[in-house]
């Protein structure tokens, strides 16, 4: 696997790869099995597999969140080395952002609700960083988790708006046996928060069971009611919504895939997480 930590470097090392398909996998580090599924994944469909590590600090909308983000570059490096990445791009802030990035973006309805409600300029700073890093690799295929379900469908806006010709992947949430999320910050969880944290699954689990016998708003209701019963967690909103359009659905009977999309904090770690409810 070849480090690369430069623009210009990254550029003549691809362009030196030849006509085969380029895939990507922006990361900001801290790998779980999540992130080492994209990469499995984008192997077997492209040539050349390009990982980028770099802690964006213009998506966090809160400096605290920034310093305490989990930082594990060596682990890091030996889990892709494993899993058979071609090229690791680990870029220094100042190769990113050698100036600031004042673009501003707008997804219309897509960023007012749920995390771009509660963490602004965080969506804008994803697209930043995320058109920036497109525009460095050029990569045909871009691989995301389905975890982070709203900045799936950001970053598949942000390719209509700036006319990428880059296909963009969602790939499933991988989950511990437990059934939490995997996720860099559920390492930040002390032993009783993460004992509590598969509530969260296996309350909406439940819950995809009980949506014949109950109103969305009935459903919301007890969602957040039931995971809130633990005192390790705090529902931040639980919400049903329309696949495409993130807007929260009232009635089962409205067309297109409904998904329910949660927000818990527990101590000063957010968690999120979704799941398909029809
Ligand atoms: O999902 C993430 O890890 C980040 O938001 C991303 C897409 C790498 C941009 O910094």
């Amino acid at each position: 696997m070849k480090i690369i930590r430069e623009t210009s470097e990254l550029q003549k090392v691809l362009s030196c790869e030849g006509n085969g398909t380029t895939g990507f996998v922006p990361t900001m580090g801290a790998l779980h099995d999540g992130h080492i599924s994209l990469v499995k994944k984008c192997r077997t469909e492209c040539n050349v597999t390009v990982v980028s590590i770099f802690v964006n600090p213009t998506q966090f909308n809160d400096p605290d969140d920034l310093k305490n983000y989990p930082r594990t570059p060596e682990k890091d490096i030996e889990l892709l080395d494993k899993a058979g990445v071609d090229i690791l791009f680990m870029p220094e802030i100042g190769e990113i952002y050698p100036e600031e990035d004042t673009r501003v973006f707008s997804f219309g309805q897509l960023d007012t609700v749920m995390e771009g409600e509660r963490r602004p300029g965080h969506f804008n700073g994803v697209a930043q960083i995320v058109s920036k890093l497109f525009d460095i690799v050029q990569p045909d295929r871009a691989y995301f988790g389905e975890k982070d379900f709203q900045q799936l469908a950001i970053i598949r806006a942000l390719v209509r708006k700036l006319g990428y010709d880059i296909e963009i992947i969602g790939c499933p949430i991988k989950r511990d046996s437990d059934g939490l999320a995997l996720s860099s910050r559920n390492a930040l969880l002390t032993p009783e928060q993460r004992a509590a944290a598969p509530d969260i699954y296996k309350t909406m689990r439940d819950a995809v069971g009980l949506k014949d016998k109950k109103t969305v708003a009935e459903l919301c209701k007890w969602v957040t009611d039931r995971i809130n019963e633990n005192p390790q967690l705090e529902v931040e909103y639980f919400t049903i919504v329309d696949s495409l359009t993130l807007q929260p659905v009232s009635d089962w009977n409205e067309e297109g895939e409904k998904y329910g999309c949660i927000a818990v904090s527990t101590g000063n770690v957010r968690l999120i997480d979704n799941m398909k409810f029809s």
